[in-house]
């Protein structure tokens, strides 16, 4: 799946000479067609500086954005008008145009674009609004509107052209905790509903939940996926600290507020639990990512061979991918090989382990796999690695032995107890992962 935005070392200063500030530091991530990315991070830690570069609204110095197919890199004004106009837009205060009415802020966005010329736009405006919950308020300015309305429309006008993403910077930062929560949710329910990817920098821990990932900038560089826990844990920890609120709140409230006040509290536990769910997948996520790295490189230390490699296997993809290839010493490229496909591919295929020496010379080992096309074999070894259920879940595999040859009896067992080590921790893993993901 090709990324929808892709950015490789990204780089951005701001000012000249001594005044010179580094503001984005070798940035690189991808978000996925429909994947809804959280960005967090302290103040002026360049969240928004990355937003804009991303939506082409300022120009990229150094590195690599593609967005939707485009390379932002020394693309002219034209063409960055262009891109803009596929992408939605929704900023901390909702930039509305005052002097229009809610349906004419959402019909603009239509007229911009030549696409939908000649379509019945305030047709179109108006549904929209239906789905973003205004339905009666097409003709209300945005001065008459709340907080959360205004910030509804602006959901309304960033989607109405239907984008395949939409770029949002601190959209609850405006409203109250309840607003910001229907507004967030509402945006999370029509994205999903359109395949539309989300990329949204936030600050604030209680709307985290809805991320597929959650990417923490700090002075400008981006921090693995384990910070996301740490706003998964500061979510929890504010959750417990309010422990008591509801008994204190229950006694002075009368019934009918306290029955709002329940209802409050019964939409936080489901938030909860999904705050604790993300949490466990990461956590799960994280320690496969760890395992597979670990036994990888305990794999080079115990066999004398030039490249080992751990596959896990993408049963819905029909594919593996090499969380991690050591090959002397150094991190390899990440890898995706069908099944079917190279030594680990029939392994994966067959359930039986391999053991190919001497392959034909100059015969590739993994076809017109990339990278691999050019890897030349002269001794290969395979273990499959199973689940509880004894369906492959990855494949051990070493390449060239050292000492030239092919590999021992002993080797092959050796290999094979190191990959049923490695199943019962890659169990374990999944174990943890929240029930019914
Ligand atoms: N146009 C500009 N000229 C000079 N410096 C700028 C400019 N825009 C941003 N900066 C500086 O770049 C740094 C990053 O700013 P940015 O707005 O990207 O941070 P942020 O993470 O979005 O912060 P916040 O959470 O407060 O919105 C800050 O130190 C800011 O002062
Ligand atoms: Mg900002």
């Amino acid at each position: 799946m090709d990324p929808i935005v892709s950015l490789r070392g990204v780089n951005h200063a701001f000012g000249e000479g001594a005044t010179r500030r580094q503001v984005l530091d070798d940035v690189c991530a991808d978000v996925l067609p429909g994947e809804i990315v959280i960005i967090t991070g302290p103040s002026g830690s360049g969240k928004t500086t990355l937003l804009t570069l991303v939506g082409g609204l300022r120009s990229l110095q150094e590195g690599s954005i593609g967005v939707l197919g485009h390379e932002l890199a020394g693309a002219d004004h034209a063409a960055l008008i262009r891109l803009r106009e596929q992408i939605g837009f929704i900023f901390q205060a909702h930039n509305l145009l005052q002097a229009l009415t809610a349906r004419q802020n959402v019909e603009m966005a239509l007229q911009v674009s030549a696409a939908h010329a000649g379509t019945d736009l305030r047709r179109r405006a108006v549904e929209m609004l239906d789905a973003v919950g205004l339905a009666g308020y097409a003709d209300a300015y945005p001065r008459q509107l709340s907080g959360g309305q205004r910030q509804r429309v602006a959901v309304a006008r960033a989607l109405v052209r239907n984008p395949r993403l939409i770029l949002a910077d601190e959209p609850t930062a405006a409203l109250d905790k309840h607003a910001g929560r229907e507004v967030v949710d509402l945006l999370h329910t029509l994205a999903q509903e359109r395949a539309c990817a989300i990329l949204l920098v936030t600050h604030d821990s209680r709307i985290v939940d809805i991320a597929d990932r959650i990417l923490t900038l700090e002075d400008g560089r981006l921090t693995s996926a384990s910070s996301g826990l740490a706003t998964h844990t500061e979510y929890v920890l504010n959750a417990l600290q309010r422990r008591g609120e509801l008994q204190r709140q229950a006694a002075m409230l009368p019934p009918p507020e306290f029955v709002r006040l329940l209802d409050g509290f019964s939409s936080e536990f489901e938030q909860l639990t999904r705050t604790l769910d993300s949490a466990r997948d990461e956590v799960a996520g994280l320690l496969v990512d760890d395992t597979v790295d670990t036994i990888a490189r305990k794999l080079r230390q115990v066999f004398r061979v030039e490249r080992t490699s751990v596959y896990l296997m993408d049963a819905d993809r029909r594919t593996l991918r090499s969380k991690a290839a050591w090959h002397n010493g150094a991190r390899g490229l990440e890898v995706t090989v069908p099944v079917g496909v190279g030594p680990a591919g029939r392994t994966a295929a067959t359930r039986e382990p391999m053991n190919v020496a001497l392959p034909p010379p100059g015969e590739a080992l993994y076809g017109d796999v990339e990278p691999l096309r050019t890897l030349r074999a002269h001794s290969v070894i395979t273990a499959p690695v199973f689940s509880a259920d004894d369906e492959v879940i990855a494949v051990a595999e070493l390449i060239n032995r050292t000492a030239g040859g092919s590999f021992t009896a002993a080797e092959r067992r050796s290999l094979e107890d190191i990959a049923s080590e490695l199943a019962r921790v890659l169990r374990r893993c999944d174990a943890l992962r929240a029930p019914g993901r």
